[in-house]
């Protein structure tokens, strides 16, 4: 299987069919920072790397270039094609003079046509083969193209998170605290947890978390001596993250080496460095504790998050399909797990 030494994604060509639901996903995170309050986002960083909106513009043509090429695999036998010009529409179509609210608009109708063409496949057009040129040529299965094209996404929403959050030279330092979770943090805290309960299957629940609920599951944590950290920006709680026990170590106390976390940011906060300040934080508590490898657990269209798991050195292990359930389907776990002897990058 072939990972994205960058931006940490992995072709699993057993994930081609989840690919439609990912893309969708992923081009709202694209789409957000498009339009997020005070950036331009047509403002290059360096003269010679794309802007926010440059990348919106290209993913969005990546999109409506991949729907054609999988439309013409089903009307012709292992089609082959040529490129789409990526540099060159960047001036042809004047990437950088469009307006933000248009290419969100239009990132989000290009990833559902695409989508489209993809839930329209039947079992055996998913192996159907296509001439594909990157990153050599080859002969490739749509399943191929469309866990391709899920790279495209997670990559690019890299490319952009880089711009908003880079400058020239280095990484602004992150301008939050980060320290114990008290009662008092627990309301914020559980909006914080709820905000994507209602819209993704990030979090495998269909039911929010309340206050009173997360109050027995801090002092449990605290009980147990386990962190809840959370992320402050002056005296507003904008993140948190945790860990407990992988497995019941009472249980099977060969487990006691090895914790699971989680970690969320508000979403008015993410791609700041939030996020890796707090598992920074939680990771140095684990080594201190005696730990040795912290495992992440995720959804697999969480693309966002392996992305980001990946960027602080964790290797994807394992996948699990079908063991979980939202909403009527079934999802698939991914699990990722840092070794904490390396403390290079987290
Ligand atoms: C995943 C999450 C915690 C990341 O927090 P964040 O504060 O936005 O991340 P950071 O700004 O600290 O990013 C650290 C690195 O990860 C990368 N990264 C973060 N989110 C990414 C994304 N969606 N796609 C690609 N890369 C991403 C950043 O670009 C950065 O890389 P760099 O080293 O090149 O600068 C946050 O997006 C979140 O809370 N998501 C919703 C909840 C969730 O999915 N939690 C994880 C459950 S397992």
């Amino acid at each position: 299987m072939t990972t994205c030494d960058e931006c940490g994604f992995t072709y699993d060509l057993a994930t081609a069919e989840h690919a439609g639901a990912a893309i969708v996903d992923g081009v709202a995170d694209v789409a957000s920072a498009l339009l997020a309050p005070g950036a331009d986002p047509s403002r290059r960083r360096r003269a010679d790397t794309w802007s926010p909106l440059e990348y919106g513009c290209h993913l969005r043509d990546v999109l409506l270039v991949q729907r054609e090429r999988v439309l013409e695999a089903r009307r012709a036998v292992t089609p082959g094609f040529s490129p789409m010009g990526r540099d060159e529409r960047v001036e042809h179509d004047g990437y950088a003079d469009q307006d933000p609210g248009d290419v969100t608009r239009q990132l989000g109708d290009a990833a559902a046509l695409f989508a489209n063409v993809l839930a329209r496949l039947g079992p055996g057009d998913w192996d159907r083969t296509v001439l594909y040129n990157y990153p050599q040529p080859a002969e490739r299965p749509l399943r191929w193209v469309a866990v391709h094209t899920v790279h495209e996404v997670v990559h690019h929403t890299l490319d952009v998170r880089r711009q908003q959050t880079v400058p020239v030279g280095g990484r602004i330092p992150t301008p939050v605290e980060i320290r114990p979770a008290e009662p008092a943090d627990l309301p914020a805290l559980t909006a914080i947890q709820n905000a994507l309960i209602g819209s993704t299957t990030y979090e495998w629940t269909e039911t929010p978390y309340t206050v009173s609920g997360r109050q027995s599951w801090l002092a449990d944590r605290r009980g147990a001596g386990d962190p809840v950290l959370v992320a402050v920006d002056g005296d507003e709680v904008v993140g948190f993250a945790a860990y407990s026990d992988f497995r019941d170590t009472q249980r099977w106390p060969g487990y006691r080496f090895t914790v699971e976390h989680s970690v969320h940011v508000a979403a008015s906060h993410q791609g700041a460095g939030i996020g890796r300040a707090l598992l920074r934080a939680l990771a140095d508590h684990a080594r201190q504790a005696g730990k040795r490898v912290m495992v992440a657990a995720m959804d697999s269209s969480n693309t966002g998050s392996i992305a980001f798991h990946a960027r602080l050195g964790f290797v994807e292990v394992a996948r699990m399909p079908g063991v979980g359930e939202k909403w009527g389907h079934r999802l698939d776990l991914v699990l990722m797990q840092l070794e904490l002897g390396d403390d290079s990058r987290c």
